[in-house]
C-alpha cells in the first residue's frame, strides 16, 4: 500500500513511518517540520527507495493537491498537529491554524483527490487524534467511543474540531475515513519537552525534576511502538466510519511515573543520592485534566489488538534507548522553549 504520512517528522509519525517501510508499504511523509519535527527519527527508513519527503505546511491547499497529485497515494494517515498542551496555553492561534483549519484543507485535499480518481472504496483516511477530547474524568470510569465530548485546554478543543470536521467529511460527502483516539504516548523519539523525556534529562543533568502540582493526575500510557503497530492495524482492517479508542492498559499517576523513572535511573546510572531527590513540586498546569483512561474494548474485540509492553517494560526500554541517544536530544535541546516552563497563562 502507498500511505502518505502526515506529521512522519514527528514523534508518532516517525513510528509509523519506521513501521510502514519496514513491512514493505510504500511512504510518502509529508511535514512542514516545525520546531518539533526531527528527521533524524526517519533516517534509516528513508534510506529505502519506497520512501519520499514532501515538505509542505497543512496550511497551504496548493501545497496538499501537489503532494496528492505527484503520489497518488491509497490511503492518507493524518497525525500532523501542533501538540503540546502547554504551548496550547501561550499561543492557541496556531493550533486553531494547524489542528482545524490544516485538517480542514487536507479533508478538502483528499475529497478531490479521491473524487477524480472516481471515488475508489478502497481508499482511507485515518485521522489521529486523542482522549483529552473526552475532557476529565473522576477516579473511575474510562472513556469509550461513546464518550461525549468535552475537550478544556486550546490543545484538546483544536483535535475536537478535528475530529468532527472528520466524522461530518464522511457523512456529507462518503469521504472513506478511520479515526482513532490514543492515550498519552512514550517512547523512542519523544520530543524532550514531554513528561517523561523531561524526568530522565533533568535526572541526568542533576537538575531539580519539576511535577506539576502533587502530581496526581492519571494518564493511560501507551508504548509508541505499539501505538504505531495499532495504527497500522486499523488503516488496514478498521470499519469504514468507525473510531476505536487505543489505550495501553497501564494508567499510573504522574508521580509514580517519574519515582519509577528515577529508580530504573538509580540502577542503571547510580549517583550518591536518588534521583528522586531532585524532585521538585511546581504550580500546577491551568486546567490540568485530573484522570484519562481508555476502554480499549472494540480494538481489542474487533482488530485483536493488544498492547505488546507493560509501563514497566516500556519505561525500561525508553529509559535505555535516551542513554544510548544522547547525540539526538542534546541536539533538540536548543530549540526554542525547550528546556523552560511553558503554559502557565495569565
Ligand atoms: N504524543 C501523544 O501522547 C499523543 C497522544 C494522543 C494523540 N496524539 C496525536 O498524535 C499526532 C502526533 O502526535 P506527536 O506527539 O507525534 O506530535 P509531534 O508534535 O511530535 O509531531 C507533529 C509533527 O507534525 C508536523 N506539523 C505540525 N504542524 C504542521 C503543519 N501545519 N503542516 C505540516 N506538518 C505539521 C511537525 O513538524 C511534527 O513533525 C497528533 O495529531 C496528536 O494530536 C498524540
Amino acid at each position: 500500500m502507498k500511505i502518505l504520512v502526515t506529521g512522519g517528522a514527528g514523534f508518532i509519525g516517525s513510528a509509523v513511518v519506521r513501521q510502514a517501510i519496514a513491512a514493505g508499504h510504500q511512504v510518502v511523509n509529508l511535514d512542514a517540520l516545525t520546531y518539533a519535527a526531527c528527521l533524524d527519527n526517519v533516517a534509516e527508513a528513508a534510506t529505502s527507495d519506497r520512501y519520499a519527503f514532501v515538505q509542505a505546511d497543512l496550511r497551504d491547499r496548493p501545497a496538499l493537491d501537489a503532494a496528492l497529485a505527484e503520489h497518488r497515494p491509497d490511503a492518507i494517515m493524518h497525525l500532523a498537529a501542533e501538540s503540546h498542551v502547554d504551548r496550547s496555553i501561550d499561543g492557541p492561534g496556531a493550533f486553531i491554524e494547524t489542528n482545524i483549519t490544516g485538517t480542514y484543507n487536507l479533508l478538502e485535499a483528499a475529497r478531490a483527490y479521491w473524487t477524480a480518481a472516481g471515488r475508489p472504496e478502497s481508499f482511507r483516511l485515518h485521522h489521529i487524534s486523542t482522549d483529552e477530547v473526552f475532557g476529565s474524568l473522576g477516579p473511575e470510569g474510562q472513556f469509550t467511543e461513546d464518550t461525549a465530548y468535552d475537550p478544556r485546554s486550546p490543545y484538546s478543543a483544536s483535535k475536537a474540531a478535528s475530529d468532527h470536521l472528520v466524522r461530518a467529511w464522511h457523512e456529507t460527502y462518503g469521504l472513506p475515513v478511520v479515526l482513532t483516539n490514543c492515550s498519552n504516548n512514550y517512547g523512542p523519539y519523544h520530543f524532550p519537552e514531554k513528561l517523561i523525556p523531561v524526568v530522565i534529562l533533568k535526572a541526568l543533568a542533576g537538575d531539580p525534576i519539576p511535577v506539576y502540582g502533587a502530581g496526581e493526575n492519571v494518564r493511560d500510557w501507551l508504548y509508541v511502538e505499539d501505538h504505531a503497530d495499532a495504527l497500522l492495524t486499523v488503516l488496514q482492517r478498521g470499519a469504514l466510519g468507525r473510531s476505536y479508542n487505543i489505550g495501553g492498559e497501564n494508567e499510573a499517576r504522574n508521580i509514580d511515573i517519574v519515582r519509577t523513572i528515577c529508580a530504573i535511573l538509580d540502577r542503571m546510572r547510580p549517583k550518591d543520592t536518588p534521583h528522586a531527590d531532585q524532585i521538585t513540586f511546581v504550580t500546577d498546569r491551568p486546567g490540568h485534566d485530573m484522570r484519562y483512561a481508555i476502554d480499549p474494548g472494540r480494538i481489542r474485540e474487533e482488530l485483536g489488538w493488544r498492547p505488546s509492553v507493560t509501563l514497566e517494560q516500556g519505561l525500561e526500554k525508553t529509559v535505555t534507548w535516551y542513554l544510548e541517544n544522547e547525540p539526538w536530544w542534546r541536539a533538540l535541546q536548543d530549540r526554542q522553549g525547550v528546556g523552560t516552563r511553558l503554559g502557565q497563562a495569565s
